[in-house]
């Protein structure tokens, strides 16, 4: 029997690319592992009017971990056009899966290192080093939200709150709501977890991104929650930001931030930022982490234009298989894998198109395999 069970969802667009990529590069590593074949994407909504069937998330919950591909998200109208005739009319919404996993296995720590890789012509600057903690669960993402608002909830509100009585003038109908929902738990286990990470790898200060000088509720809850926690850690400083601000000096100063955390959108809008910083979504990676089961993925989309054709790059994915042996506890194999990238970067002579080179998908992965 093998050391690992490993979910593997390819999802949709490109992610069927790079996860070939990703199996490659385990293999040359001989990692220990069966892979079992997951549906997830749009294929299955389309067909069956959910993205992610049930007997995924249940094959899931006999494996180690998963890996993740890419998964193509539409707003709800698109979506639902795309269904097939019979299930049209059904009501059915549309619910990113990857959301709904981190939801469903509450993967409450979203994990995104952004590293300047030596080299890389594509760095916005060498050296640079950040990790972004990002609340998984919650927030802006905790799906609570209706258009048109019902009465009964408009009418709560506005018993509750004398700000919203003006917004009744423009009739129901035409106002939505999305929520953005806290828990002093979620703030405190995601600020914990960057803290612990400043603290393992040597980090002297931790950021915390969020608005609370405009959401005082929320934000307020984030920041002072942070501050209890920081406490714990004497030896690193906090730092706290605004999410405006902080988008804007992570381009001028990079050099000055490594642990940053954030809630959920704030966290998802502020990765993407560094991973930009560091050449771009081909390289970032992530992990989807709770406290016994974890979802590794890319951060980029699914690329539908590139499906099949072996032109991205797949150091995203390389990297994150690296996270999930770091998680794993194959500490050897994750350096070695990580070192075997940096190797190939560095050399400059394998890369994709968004480096500059004409090289596959598959030619990039063949490069990091012989480097191990
Ligand atoms: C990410 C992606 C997802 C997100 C999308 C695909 C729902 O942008 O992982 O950052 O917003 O979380
Ligand atoms: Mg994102």
């Amino acid at each position: 029997m093998a050391k690992y069970k490993i979910a593997w969802l390819p999802g949709d667009g490109v992610g069927n690319d790079v996860m070939e990529a990703a199996r490659l590069v385990l293999d040359a590593l001989k990692f220990d592992a069966e892979y079992i074949h997951g549906d997830i994407g749009w294929e299955f909504w389309k067909h069956e009017g959910d993205p992610l069937p049930e007997r995924t998330t249940e094959m899931m919950k006999d494996t180690d971990a998963a890996l993740f591909g890419a998964i193509t998200s539409k707003p709800k109208e698109e979506a639902a056009e795309e269904l097939d005739a019979h299930l049209k009319d059904k009501g059915l919404v549309y619910f990113s899966p990857i959301v709904r996993l981190r939801q469903h296995f509450n993967l409450h720590t979203n994990l995104r290192p952004c590293k300047a890789y030596p080299g890389n012509p594509l760095n916005l600057k060498e050296g640079i080093d950040l990790v972004v903690f990002r609340e998984n669960t919650e927030g802006m993402y905790g799906g609570v939200e209706f258009h048109p608002i019902p009465r009964e909830v408009y009418d709560v509100l506005a018993k509750n709150h004398p700000k919203m009585k003006k917004f009744e003038a423009y009739g129901l109908e035409n106002l939505a709501i999305s929520t953005r929902i806290m828990s002093r738990q979620k703030c405190s286990n995601i600020v914990t977890q960057a803290f612990e990470y400043a603290r393992t790898h040597g980090y002297k200060s931790v950021t915390v991104v969020d608005k609370p000088n405009v959401l005082r509720e929320t934000g307020g809850l984030m920041i002072r929650t942070a501050r209890e926690v920081a406490k714990n850690y004497p030896g690193i400083e906090l730092w706290e930001t605004n999410i405006d601000a902080q988008a804007m000096w992570l381009v001028k100063n990079p050099m000055d931030y490594g642990v940053m955390v954030a809630e959920n959108m704030f966290g998802d809008i502020l990765s993407d930022l560094a991973a930009q910083l560091v050449g771009g979504l081909g390289f970032a990676s992530s992990g989807n982490i709770g406290d016994n089961y974890a979802v590794f993925e890319p951060t980029h989309g699914s690329a539908p234009k590139y499906a099949g054709k072996y032109k991205v790059n797949p150091m995203a994915m390389l990297l994150t298989s690296k996270l999930m042996l770091d998680w794993l506890g194959e500490k050897e194999m994750a350096v070695k894998l990580e070192n075997a990238i940096a190797a190939v970067i560095k050399e400059g002579k394998v890369k994709t198109y968004d480096m500059g080179g004409n090289n596959t998908t598959l030619e990039v992965a063949e490069a990091v395999a012989r480097s191990l």
